[in-house]
């Protein structure tokens, strides 16, 4: 009842403001969403805390302070370059980017990109960017590592669509930004010769889903391998597959799980899911309240293991099903089966558990040495 109060009121100040509502692509989209559920979520904010509240309630504050904001004509809004942009390193360019624009194809004829070289994506989280310690361990763990294998390395950087304090907006937003990065690598295919076959998208968080929204949208091929690192929970439901990062979404899916039931899944929602530590906390995060650190292992997680490649110590225990896992009762063999390794579309299948040292980001660790 209060939701449609609030609502009124902002239609009554739309109305006095003269504002057309839904020639404003993002106030559409967010008019439209649909609500699911009246499930209460544990909603982070933009300092840290969290806020309960059920998705009408978010959707109708979203409505009201977007309506706010546009009134005030705040500036923000009106200059707003509303583009997904992504930014490629190779073995040539480790340190320096090079921003390849679907509408300057010179961007891509004069880059570095190669097709004969596997390539990766990797799309960042809730108001993120580009320039951000995740985005670093995913390049220097492919091309500083010592073996000299050269990878197309793109970030995804949807800042446009992530940088708002309201994290139900950002949410929001995963399935265009997936758009966009799916019509990308669509026409990178086309344009540059991009082989789907060795072509893995990777995503932190809410980014986890803007990879799933990318392999659902993609109408060229089919990627070969997503891995979702701590796939946000807020707003995504595992009975729902078609709004979240689902296993059907590249040829494999695969999940590491670090802070379930806070600020990510704790359910396996990939082909093969890993769980450092049991998925929940971990080690080396102190008390983590909010469970921030944890949430932020996962790409720590995928850069050691791509760093150390043979020599990855990530060896797992293969569970018969999550509720064993829950139980720390799992003793299978897991056959070789190793937590972000790339080959593992070949092998990995169900519920992995490991435990891991406290990890630490990329380059202040020791396996350099080995
Ligand atoms: C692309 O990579 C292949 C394999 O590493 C190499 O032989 C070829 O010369 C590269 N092409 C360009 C244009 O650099």
């Amino acid at each position: 009842m209060k939701g449609y109060l609030i609502l009124l009121l902002a239609f009554v100040a739309l109305a006095a403001a003269d504002y057309e509502p839904f020639e404003d692509e993002d106030l559409s989209d967010v008019m439209e969403a649909e609500v699911e559920d009246d499930h209460i979520w544990r909603v982070p904010q933009f300092d840290g805390s969290f806020k309960m509240m059920t998705e009408q309630e978010a959707k109708d504050l979203t409505i009201v302070s977007e309506i706010i904001e546009r009134i005030k004509n705040d500036p923000h809004f009106q200059n707003k370059r509303r583009k997904v942009r992504f930014f490629l390193h190779t073995q040539k360019n480790v340190m320096k980017w090079q921003e390849i624009d679907m509408d300057r194809p010179e961007t891509l004829h004069r880059s570095n990109f190669n097709s004969s070289h596997p390539t990766r994506f990797f799309a960042h989280g809730w108001l993120s960017g580009m320039h951000q310690v995740q985005s670093y361990e995913i390049i220097d763990s492919h091309l500083m590592n010592g073996r000299k294998e050269d990878y197309n390395i793109f970030i995804v950087d949807w800042s446009c669509m992530s940088m708002t304090w309201n994290y139900y907006l950002a949410r929001l937003r995963t399935r265009k930004a997936g758009l966009r990065t799916a019509e990308f690598i669509d026409w990178l295919h086309t344009e540059g010769g991009l082989k789907f076959d060795t072509t893995h998208v990777f995503g932190h968080s809410l980014g986890a889903h803007v990879a799933g929204f990318t392999g659902k949208q993609v109408t060229k091929g089919k990627l070969k391998t997503i891995v979702g690192l701590d796939p946000a929970m807020p707003f995504f439901r595992t009975k729902n597959p078609q709004n979240r990062l689902a296993d059907t979404d590249a040829e494999y899916v695969e999940t590491i799980q670090t802070n379930g039931r806070e600020l990510g899944f704790y359910h396996p929602i990939g082909q093969a899911a890993f769980y450092p530590n049991g998925g929940l906390r971990q080690p080396g995060c102190g008390s983590d309240i909010l469970g921030g650190c944890a949430h932020s292992r996962a790409p720590t997680f995928l850069a050691e293991a791509v760093a150390r490649g043979t020599y990855n110590s990530f060896n797992t225990v293969k569970c018969k099903d999550w509720t064993e896992m829950r139980n720390k009762q799992c003793s299978g063999d897991s056959e070789g089966v190793r937590m972000g390794d790339p080959e593992n579309y070949k092998k990995a299948k169900g519920v992995y558990y490991l435990v891991t040292e406290a990890s630490v980001p990329f380059g202040v660790g020791e396996f350099y040495k080995k």
